[in-house]
């Protein structure tokens, strides 16, 4: 293979890791610093500033690109997995960044993968992709001018058969060693030369041009086969793939946010007084006590509030700098703080929910093929 990751680090992209050291994984699995490019780039997402998005791999003809305002593709699938979360957004923003930047977007619904990795039904899936995700992707901006938004099972022809034509360029062992050679099976590899198609197909249809994939670090076995499978092809030039890494956001109580425990989430269709609620309840960096706190500081690194305002809800680095230092200063108080990240919780929610009604009449916009 071209790109080794290190010999025992692995990453299941099928699996639910926590990645606790983002600096231990650029250097075991050969990711760049996005640092290293962030200089190239026109006009940087807040991710990027925040490094929040933390690494890459290529990105720097995509920022040529943008620059030059040259052909590029910014690629992402999505697998329908229940309520639309503000760990989701994540991925939606970037994808109307690029749409900004000028990128054509590609969204592939994954439903083959969700159908063979997860046991799903199609139907739900389709539902799910559609009202949970699509939509909101609309309300959160998203438009449909260059904009291809597709399901796995339903792709056309020729996609269909680079899906299959892709095996050519890769050896079993490969696969066993990418994805652990216990834990492979024909649904997975399924599933992941489908991811290798969706990735590359849009340079069937472009012609070879800078693709980028935003990602968390769970996907990133799957970057690392499709750069090799796309420098393997003969009869078609394809520029390998860049990728970007985002960090995860943490639970609202800590942990992992998961789909499956709504108390660690807040969901885009929250009502506003839901919203509220949980972001009340959430864990923050505060002390025991009012007077330790005033002593020693709270600890933003550790605060799912702070994260809140990191992610998403400010925009502003000077606010957002303010709270920083009167949180580890020790002027702020949790309290106060939380009541503030929920008024504007609440309100980003209200807001929220208006566009989505708007965004509904735009949905055919995006289902036309
Ligand atoms: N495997 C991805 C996930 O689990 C979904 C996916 C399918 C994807 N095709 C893709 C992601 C192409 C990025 C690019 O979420
Ligand atoms: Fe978090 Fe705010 Fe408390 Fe600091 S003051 S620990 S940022 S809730």
């Amino acid at each position: 293979m071209t790109e080794k990751a290190s010999k025992n680090a692995k990453i299941d992209p099928w699996g639910s890791m926590k990645i606790e050291d983002y600096s231990k994984t650029i250097k075991e699995f050969g990711i760049e610093p996005f640092s290293t490019v962030i200089k190239k780039v026109p006009e940087p997402h807040k991710y990027m500033l925040r490094n929040i998005i933390y690494g890459h791999r290529d990105f720097g003809r995509v920022a040529d690109a943008i620059a030059k305002k040259k052909k590029f593709v910014m690629l992402t699938g999505l697998m329908p997995s229940g309520k639309f979360h503000f760990g989701h957004k994540m991925i939606a923003d970037q994808i109307i960044y690029y749409q900004k930047m000028g990128a054509e977007v590609y969204i592939c619904v994954a439903d083959i993968e969700a159908y063979t990795t997860r046991g799903m039904a199609v139907k739900e899936l389709e539902k799910l992709a559609i009202e949970e995700y699509l939509l909101n992707y609309i309300a959160l901006g998203l438009k449909p001018s260059r904009c291809h938004f597709y399901f796995q099972s339903k792709g056309n022809a020729t996609y269909n058969a680079l899906s299959k034509m892709v095996s050519r360029n890769v050896t079993f062992n490969e696969l066993k060693a990418i994805y652990g050679k216990e834990s492979l099976t024909p649904g997975k590899i399924v599933s992941a030369l489908t991811q290798v198609a969706d990735i590359l197909y849009p340079q069937m249809e472009q012609g070879s041009c800078p693709t980028v994939v935003p990602v968390g670090t769970d996907q990133d076995p799957h970057i690392r086969l499709t750069r090799d499978i796309a420098s393997r092809f003969k009869d078609f030039k394809f520029m390998p793939p860049a990728s970007t890494y985002n960090k995860f956001m943490s639970g609202l109580q800590g942990g992992k946010m998961s789909s499956s425990k709504p108390e660690s989430y807040i969901a885009l269709t929250d009502s506003p007084e839901i919203g509220r609620k949980k972001v009340m309840r959430a864990i923050t960096g505060g002390r025991d006590s009012l007077e330790e706190q005033k002593k020693k500081g709270g600890q933003p690194h550790k605060c799912a509030v702070y994260e809140l305002y990191t992610y998403h809800l400010m925009d502003d680095n000077k606010e957002l700098k303010s709270v920083y230092t009167d949180c580890v200063s020790g002027k702020l108080m949790c309290g106060e703080c939380k009541k503030r990240c929920g008024d504007m919780m609440a309100e980003f929610l209200a807001k929220h929910r208006e566009k989505r009604e708007c965004a509904r009449k735009d949905l055919g916009k995006f289902l036309k093929d």
